[in-house]
């Protein structure tokens, strides 16, 4: 089984947290950065893919990561992931940006799922302090947020925790 880490960051965080998945992951390939991917087919290569996005555009629409993710989002939407594992994980600030928070990760999500990807690695919404969320589907976020600048001392559990997730969601079939 193959699993693909790919991020994009502005200050470094989400980069930070995809090395330390890598690490705990074991089997995953390095991660890396999505400006660096020449051919986005390259991700349907992997059985499972984790994609790492901050939020920067607060409120925003669309495009709400700032990122090289924002104009990507249309081809990889036209990709064909049937049969693939996708999980995302987030990074912001659950204080400053509390009507918001991790709001980029349902945009990635939602192309994804539109390449046929299987989403995987959601987090139920009730272990976090936060008001609004364009990431939160029903109970759950479509994803893991993570927050370096309020709640860093729990990264550590909640990356733990969503590995062990993860090992079990990638490896079951479709
Ligand atoms: C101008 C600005 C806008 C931000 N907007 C949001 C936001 O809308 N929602 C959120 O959860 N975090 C927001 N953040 C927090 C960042 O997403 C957070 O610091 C993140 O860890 C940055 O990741 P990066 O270092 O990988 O770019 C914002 C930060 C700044 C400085």
């Amino acid at each position: 089984m193959t699993i693909g880490i790919y991020f994009a960051t502005t200050t470094g965080k989400t980069e930070d947290i995809a090395e330390r998945l890598h690490g705990l992951l074991g089997a995953a390939e390095a991660p890396k950065d999505i400006s660096d991917v020449d051919d986005l087919n390259e991700l349907s290569t992997h059985d499972g893919v984790i994609c790492g996005i901050p939020t920067w555009n607060t409120g925003a629409d669309s495009e709400r990561s700032g990122t090289t993710w924002d104009s990507i989002l249309d081809d990889i939407g036209e990709l064909n992931l049937s049969g693939k594992k996708v999980a995302i994980f987030g990074l912001g600030d659950s204080s400053t940006y509390t009507e918001n928070y991790c709001d980029a990760m349902e945009e990635l999500h939602r192309y994804f799922k539109n390449a046929g990807a299987t989403m995987v690695g959601y987090v139920n919404k009730s272990e976090y302090t936060f008001d609004e969320s364009k990431s939160v589907i029903g109970d759950s976020f479509c994803g893991l947020p993570l927050d370096e600048d309020s709640e860093s001392d729990m990264t550590d559990s909640r990356i733990s925790k969503w590995v062990d997730q993860l090992k079990k969601e990638i490896s079951e079939l479709n």
